[in-house]
C-alpha cells in the first residue's frame, strides 16, 4: 500500500448505494485499503451480500463492515440509519452518496412523479446525508464528501430531462458547498462518470429513446472497478471535480464553450433517426 493510500486505514467512510455497482467498488477498495465502511440502500439481501463481499476484502481484523438499510430519499429513515451507522463505527470521516435512479424516456411520456422521485432520490437522497454527517465533520474540523453526478449532470442529455435535471442540481450544491466547507478544513468533490457496466445501466438501456442510444453507443463502457479506481485517486489528490476518462474530462473543463458544437451533433443524430423512419 503506497503511502497516499494508507490515508484511509481506520478511516470510517459511509456509502450510500454501496450495494451495487460504482458504490460497492468504491466500498470493496476502501476495504482494501484499511477503512471501515457503512454501506446504505433498500435492498437488504442485496446489502447482505454485498457486505460479505466487502468483509471478504479487508486487511486487518479491527476492520467493520456494516450495511443498514434505508431510502435515502425518507430523510427521517436515512438520519435513523446514519445514526446507527455513526453509534457503531463513530463519526464518518468520508461520505460518497452513490444511491441513484435514472429513468430515461421522452418528456412528454415521464410522469410528474418520476421527476419529483429521481430529484428525491439522486438530490434529496444526497443532500439528508450531507446534513446528517456534516455536525460530526465540522466538530473533527476534517472530513470528505464525494457526490456522484454523471456526466448527463455536464450537459442535458436527450431522453434524459428527469436524470439530468437531478445530477446538474448535485453541480449546484458541490460548487457553493465547496467554498463554504473549505474554512471547516471539509473537502467537497464532485464525480462525473461516463458510461459503467452496472446493473442501472443495464435497465435503462432496456427503456432509452432510441436516439439517446444511438448518440451514447459510441462512448467507451467503463468497469464499475476501473470508476472507483479513478475517484480513489481523485480523493487523494483532493480533486473537486472527478471526471474519468478523456472525454469526461473535455466535458468537465469545456462544456460551456462545445456545448452548441454537440448539440448540432446531437440534432443531426435525432434528425437522421427520425427521417429514416
Ligand atoms: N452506471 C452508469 O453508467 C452511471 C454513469 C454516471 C453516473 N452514475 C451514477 O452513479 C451512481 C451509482 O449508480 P450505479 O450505476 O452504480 O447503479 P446501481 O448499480 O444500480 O447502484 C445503485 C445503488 O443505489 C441504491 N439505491 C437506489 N435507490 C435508492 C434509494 N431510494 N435509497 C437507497 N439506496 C438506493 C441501490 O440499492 P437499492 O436498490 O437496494 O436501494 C444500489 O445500491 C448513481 O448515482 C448513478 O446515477 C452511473
Amino acid at each position: 500500500m503506497s503511502k497516499s493510500q494508507a490515508k484511509f486505514v481506520g478511516q470510517h467512510a459511509v456509502i450510500t448505494g454501496g450495494s451495487s455497482g460504482i458504490g460497492k467498488a468504491i466500498a470493496k477498495l476502501l476495504a482494501q485499503q484499511g477503512a471501515n465502511i457503512s454501506i446504505i440502500a433498500r435492498d437488504s439481501a442485496k446489502l447482505e451480500t454485498a457486505k460479505q463481499e466487502i468483509s471478504s476484502l479487508v486487511i486487518n481484523p479491527q476492520q467493520r463492515i456494516l450495511a443498514v438499510t434505508a431510502d435515502v430519499s425518507k430523510q427521517e429513515a436515512l438520519e435513523f440509519a446514519l445514526k446507527k451507522a455513526i453509534a457503531d463505527l463513530g463519526h464518518p470521516q468520508i461520505l460518497i452518496t452513490s444511491a441513484g435512479i435514472a429513468v430515461p424516456g421522452y418528456f412528454p411520456e415521464l410522469s410528474i412523479e418520476t421527476f419529483h422521485q429521481t430529484m428525491a432520490v439522486n438530490y434529496f437522497g444526497s443532500l439528508y446525508a450531507i446534513k446528517a454527517v456534516l455536525p460530526g465533520m465540522i466538530a473533527a474540523k476534517q472530513g470528505h464528501v464525494v457526490l456522484i453526478s454523471s456526466g448527463a449532470g455536464l450537459i442535458g442529455l436527450y431522453g434524459y430531462t428527469a436524470y439530468s435535471s437531478s445530477k446538474f442540481a448535485l453541480r449546484g450544491l458541490a460548487e457553493s458547498l465547496r467554498g463554504e466547507l473549505k474554512p471547516h478544513h471539509i473537502k467537497v468533490s464532485i464525480v462525473y462518470p461516463p458510461d459503467t457496466d452496472t446493473p442501472q445501466l443495464a435497465a435503462e438501456n432496456k427503456i432509452k429513446p432510441p436516439e439517446t442510444k444511438l448518440m451514447t453507443e459510441t462512448a467507451q463502457l467503463w468497469s464499475a472497478n476501473a470508476i472507483a479506481q479513478e475517484i480513489i485517486r481523485g480523493m487523494i489528490q483532493e480533486k473537486f471535480a472527478i471526471a474519468p476518462g478523456w472525454e469526461m474530462a473535455i466535458l468537465n473543463k469545456l462544456h460551456s464553450i462545445i456545448g452548441g458544437l454537440l448539440n448540432w451533433y446531437f440534432d443531426k443524430i435525432v434528425d437522421k433517426y427520425r427521417n429514416k423512419k
